[in-house]
């Protein structure tokens, strides 16, 4: 396996495109916008930076992992990929259609990974012409520096895949855990409602979003309150992974959705970032 694919470039594609370059592989970032791939190019570049400098990369793996990353708009480009990992937007058809298109364009062999963190791997494999060769590979945000990869077996995934997934992940650098094609699978059917509930706790006027966030880390030693960790996951797909999930999600992150405040990838979420 020399080549991969990534599809969709915003928080999650960049990372995976990272960590799959500083593995050594080569990669093609593909996105529909072309705005959004020269974001992730930089994003990358700096993430890079920054490891360099805290010595947990050498400067020829900087540069290396640099030259390995290739960015592009044009689909017909991830022909070459020995193995795909798509993390486009949080939508069912707009992923089905994605993986129908690279079933026709990439090798017979190649296996078709979905970064989804809701939708049933079984009902994406169905979208194509090679049902043993999807699964789910579930990375967490920030890519870089979270070590679990969930991965998700469809009812058709065979052994092989899953096999050749789990080596793909250490090779990653990332420590695998397999779970069943259920909705939301195992971490997000434990953190989405969680997020929705502090989101609810914030709507009911129960304390300030500071101190909803104060006392789950202090109280609960997380390392993130739940508001800024929905800000860094993104609204937008907190919002899509309850529907999934069918769970109701509260009325005040419905509003900042329609309102277009999705978090840290739009400058404002519960809180304010700069961008
Ligand atoms: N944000 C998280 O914390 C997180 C964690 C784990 C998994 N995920 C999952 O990863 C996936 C991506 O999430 P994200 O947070 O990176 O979203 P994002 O909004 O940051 O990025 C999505 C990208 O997909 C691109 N896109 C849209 N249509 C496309 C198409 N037809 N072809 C190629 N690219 C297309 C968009 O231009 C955008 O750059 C989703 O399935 C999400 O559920 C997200």
């Amino acid at each position: 396996m020399k080549t991969i694919g990534v599809i969709g470039s915003g928080i999650m594609g960049s990372g995976i495109a990272q960590v799959c370059a500083t593995a050594g592989f080569k990669v093609w970032l593909y996105d529909v916008a072309q705005e959004q791939l020269k974001k992730a190019h930089a994003s990358v570049q700096s993430s890079l930076e920054k490891l360099a400098s805290k010595g947990k990369l050498t400067t020829a793996q900087r540069d290396q992992a640099i030259r390995n990353l290739n960015i592009t708009t044009q689909f017909s480009d991830l022909k070459e990929s020995d193995f795909c990992i798509e993390a486009a937007t949080e939508k069912k058809e707009l992923k089905k259609k994605i993986f129908k298109n690279l079933d026709s364009l990439v090798k017979a062999e190649v296996i078709l990974a979905s970064n989804t963190s809701s939708i049933p791997i079984t009902e994406i494999a169905a979208a194509t012409k090679r049902p043993d060769k999807i699964i789910g590979m579930h990375f967490m945000n920030p890519v870089p520096l979270m070590e679990c990869v969930e991965i998700i077996r469809a009812k058709t995934t065979s052994d092989a895949t899953h096999k050749t997934t789990l080596e793909l992940t250490k090779k990653l650098g990332k420590t695998p855990v397999t779970v069943k094609d259920a909705p939301g699978f195992v971490i997000n059917r434990i953190l989405a409602p969680m997020l929705n509930e502090a989101v609810n706790c914030l709507e009911e006027g129960l304390a300030t979003k500071e101190d909803i966030d104060l006392a789950m880390k202090i109280g609960c030693n997380f390392p993130m309150g739940p508001l800024s960790l929905a800000d860094f996951v993104g609204l937008d797909t907190c919002l899509y992974i309850l529907e999934v999930m069918g769970r109701k999600p509260s009325e005040l992150l419905k509003k900042m959705v329609a309102e277009g405040k999705l978090g840290r990838k739009t400058g404002e979420g519960f809180y304010k970032y700069g961008i």
